[in-house]
């Protein structure tokens, strides 16, 4: 099947300026790119004057929440909500119930996901034992079954030396870490960034130092074992500086932010809205631009969504109570464009960049291009379109979204996957 779209404005994150070409693609393949392509036999074809097209995101970060947790998430509806959000690729986070934290807890994945998966998903696996922090999990068994990294997400390994062993392991066996980076006995029982709105709130504090107290940490081991180290949803000034220092010495770390990092802060909270209840807590303004800087001047690589649903009885209570997380699939690229391209922050290729070839190269595999030979797995993107998010527009199960109700300039109008428009 031919198809052919017209006169999009092509965006690939290592040409510095996007071109206005045609694109014809040809039994899922990009077969060639030109100013002008006219052939036979087209089935279908696009007007995209006016149109970015971009190619498909690898999104890092993502909780599809099976097994056990089909009542927030499902693999069918997780990886439908990726795609419509753009990305093709995602790394779903091991903290299900149980965790995947063994060969037979990775094999079981692969053959759901083989059923039920509409978007290709690579597996990472806990570091830890059901993610309990007392022992490791077999490092060199999981690398063996294709895991693409290890990480105790949604907590921190607070013993130091197994954590050390962890790197040594990981090294040994050419997978990254990702670190998500908290001191629970600095956090203790808060639920959002301490400071003047938790004082104002009532509400109980998280410090920064939870955070940065604990990149800190995971660096100085990740250098002794001189393994590959990615620093989960960075979220605090302190933390950028310290990652940045970091890559100075030359150790292997890379960092990812999440949109609402950069997008809201906590004064967004004076709402209540639960859905901006998040771990790491939003922060303070100042804490948003840093981590804005940060992203252009590259010392935080990459975006992931840290899309984390939750039901509406986890989410509709009281404040305390609720549960941390936002969903993020299918608004995070809007909300950087919004955020980053609209105030000319950063330039397209720059976007594309970090939502794509950098999450490759941290992943180890290929980057998505859209290139003569290779798939076609593309999204048509409307730069002009506004709109409004909204709980019902979601494919996500859950609709616990920290953007509900905010106005986003820039949609997502086809994807192109699997040889065929979605
Ligand atoms: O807000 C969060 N939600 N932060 C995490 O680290 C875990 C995640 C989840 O799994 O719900
Ligand atoms: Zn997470």
């Amino acid at each position: 099947m031919k198809i052919l779209i017209k006169k999009g404005k092509i965006v690939n994150s290592k040409e510095r300026k996007p071109r206005v070409a045609d694109i014809l693609i040809d039994k899922g393949k990009i077969a060639k790119i030109a100013p002008q392509i006219s052939c036979e036999g087209i089935e279908k074809e696009i007007n995209a004057a006016g149109k970015i097209i971009m190619p498909t995101l690898i999104d890092m970060h993502v909780h599809l929440r099976e097994p056990g947790r089909e009542d927030k998430e499902t693999i069918e509806t997780g990886t439908k909500a990726a795609l419509a959000g753009g990305a093709a690729t995602i790394l779903a986070m091991p903290n299900t119930e149980p965790a995947i934290d063994s060969r037979e807890a990775v094999k079981l994945l692969k053959e759901k996901l083989k059923e039920k998966a509409h978007s290709n998903v690579l597996i990472s696996a806990a570091i830890t034992e059901g993610r309990k922090g007392k022992k490791l999990v077999d490092i060199e068994g999981l690398a063996q079954e294709g895991v693409k990294a290890i990480t105790d997400d949604g907590s921190s390994v607070d013993d130091s030396q197994l954590m050390l062993k962890a790197f040594e392991q990981a090294k040994k066996n050419d997978i990254i870490v990702i670190c998500h980076s908290e001191d629970r006995s600095l956090s203790k029982k808060g639920v959002l960034n301490l400071g003047f709105s938790s004082t104002c709130l009532g509400l109980r504090g998280i410090p920064k130092s939870a955070e940065f107290e604990r990149v800190a940490r995971d660096i100085r081991l990740a250098e002794e074992a001189e393994a590959r180290i990615h620093i989960a949803h960075l979220s605090c000034k302190e933390s950028v500086e310290i990652i940045s220092q970091a890559k100075k010495r030359g150790v292997r770390v890379s960092a990812e932010t999440a949109p609402h990092y950069f997008s809201l802060s906590e004064e967004d909270l004076w709402d209540f809205d639960t859905n901006k209840k998040i771990n790491p807590p939003l922060r303070s303004r100042d804490d948003a631009l840093a981590i804005k800087q940060a992203l252009r001047e590259g010392v935080i690589d990459l975006i992931a969504s840290d899309h984390a649903p939750h039901t509406e009885n986890e989410k509709d209570i009281e404040f305390e109570r609720a549960e941390f997380g936002t969903i993020g699939l299918e608004t995070e690229l809007a909300v950087a464009v919004t955020e980053l391209i609209e105030v000319k922050f950063l330039d397209w290729p720059d976007l594309v960049n970090k939502f794509t070839a950098k999450p490759a190269e941290v992943l180890k595999i290929p980057e998505p291009e859209i290139k003569e030979g290779r798939k076609a797995e593309l999204i048509v993107f409307d730069p002009k379109k506004e709109w409004v998010v909204e709980k019902n527009n979601f494919f996500s199960k859950s609709k616990n979204s920290c953007f509900l109700g905010r106005k986003l300039k820039g949609k997502i109008e086809r994807v192109f996957y699997k040889g065929r428009f979605i």
